[in-house]
């Protein structure tokens, strides 16, 4: 800033004297005016100099001097003139620069929060982004009567949670089932409405009712799936907030092996995807073909098959969070929308004009161990070598006949029936 008023200080220095100059090339300008009548000079380099010294010394005024007071005049505007572009340019760079540090500083401090010290960049091959972001402090507070629960039930502050109602109890039956015979101790269903309480209690599982002055209890028991579903995100929250991970899971999922021993938890999201294949469940390069296009007919497009919202590891974070407050307020405010799409939407999209994206790290988990029903009845059932494997979890969420193909799974890869499966068609019959 100081450069700058030393400039401005020059310049208004040299203004002074052009304009004694410019008054006395006015006064003698007449003579020039008589001997060139068609002007003094023939044309200027700069288009500034140029129209200056038109207006000035070229049609008003007839001045008469030497020519090389003339001359000096000249100069001194077109040094002017550069000044007055090299000051523009500066009051750019420095507006620029204003901006730019405006910009950014909301993000640096948050990154400094995050991070805690910046660091240099190592050899290539050995640099790693963050995907495994630190927890939040747990806050009892949130739901004391939760946390006591949670303290018993969680083991490594972590657990499967089920939202249930009175509509799926036989599913949840054979769900709980197969839980217990595992041996998965960490598993807590929060019912929606006492008669699953006591159903659980008389099932010796763990239960948890939320208190009925939470005000959206009336959405858990007299609402569809979907309202169900918006709820989920709500109450997931609250675990999140205690500092526990959940492995959030429908109800409609047979348990075979216990899923912790599978989990990677190196990213605030891992889910179970609805993809059929290493394509459509990891990502691929799908080719766009517009051939009005002629040599850019081909454009290229990032798919991949949405993550499953009815069975996902989340940790503890604030990506996490955030997370499910986006999908919860969304579905508040979209009555109609499915709670999957929003859950991938709000996942998935990148920032852009008007709209700040979700940085939350990310993991497809393996769909031949965390199954779907498509991947089975399409796939799996038909193929010798597959048939030996034995998934984690197998998850009817392609098919509505739920509860015969649940059945049907336990007994194919627990009871060891062979032929279980082979009753069912591959999709469902409408
Ligand atoms: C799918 O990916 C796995 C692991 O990367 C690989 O072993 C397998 O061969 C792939 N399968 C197909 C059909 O490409």
């Amino acid at each position: 800033m100081a450069g700058l008023g030393r400039k401005e200080k020059g310049q208004s220095l040299r203004g002074s004297r052009i304009a004694i100059a410019i008054v006395i090339g006015v006064l003698l300008g007449c003579v020039f005016a008589f001997l060139y009548p068609h002007g003094f000079f023939s044309s200027d380099s700069t288009a500034s100099s140029h129209r200056i010294a038109k207006s000035n010394l070229q049609i008003d005024s007839p001045p008469c001097e030497s020519a090389e007071r003339i001359k000096m005049l000249k100069s001194d505007i077109v040094s002017l003139s550069e000044k007055n572009a090299e000051l523009k340019k500066q009051v750019r760079e420095l507006s620029e620069q204003l901006r730019l540090a405006e910009q950014g500083q909301d993000h640096a401090q948050k990154q400094v929060l995050v991070l805690g010290k910046q660091q240099k960049a190592g050899p290539p091959g050995t640099v790693k982004g963050l995907r495994t972001n630190p927890t939040v402090v747990p806050d009892p507070s949130v739901n004391p009567r939760l946390a006591k629960i949670l303290e018993d039930v969680a083991v490594g502050r972590e657990l499967i949670v089920a939202l249930a109602n009175s509509n799926v109890q036989s599913m949840l039956e054979v769900w709980f089932t197969n839980i217990k015979r595992v041996g998965i101790p960490n598993y807590l269903v929060v019912a929606l409405d006492d008669h699953i309480v006591e159903f659980c209690k008389s099932n010796n599982v763990p239960v948890y009712k939320r208190d009925p002055d939470k005000g959206i209890d009336s959405v858990a028991r007299t609402g569809g799936n979907h309202a169900v579903s918006g709820l989920k995100f709500r109450i997931l929250r609250e675990f999140l907030q205690l500092g526990y991970s959940v492995l959030l899971s429908d109800i409609d999922i047979v348990y075979l092996q216990n899923p912790f021993d599978y989990l990677y938890r190196d990213s605030d999201v891992e889910s179970m995807t609805d993809g059929h294949n290493n394509m459509t469940a990891y990502g691929y390069n799908d080719v766009f073909d517009e051939p009005a296009m002629g040599w850019a007919r081909y454009a290229h497009t990032m798919r991949i098959w949405v993550y499953n919202s009815g069975f996902f590891y989340i940790r503890p974070t604030i990506p996490s969070i955030e997370l499910l407050d986006r999908v919860a307020d969304r579905l508040s405010q979209q009555r109609n929308s499915w709670d999957q799409a929003v859950f991938n939407e709000e996942f998935f999209f990148p920032s852009h004009p008007g709209y700040d994206g979700l940085h939350a790290a990310k993991r497809t988990m393996d769909f031949y161990l965390f199954m779907n029903s498509k991947v089975l009845f399409k796939t799996v059932r038909k193929d010798a070598r597959l048939k030996k494997l034995k998934p984690v979890i197998v998850h009817v969420n392609y098919h509505p006949d739920k509860l015969p193909r649940m059945k049907a799974v336990v007994e194919f890869y627990v009871n060891g029936k062979h032929d279980a499966l082979e009753p069912f068609p591959e999709g469902s019959d409408w």
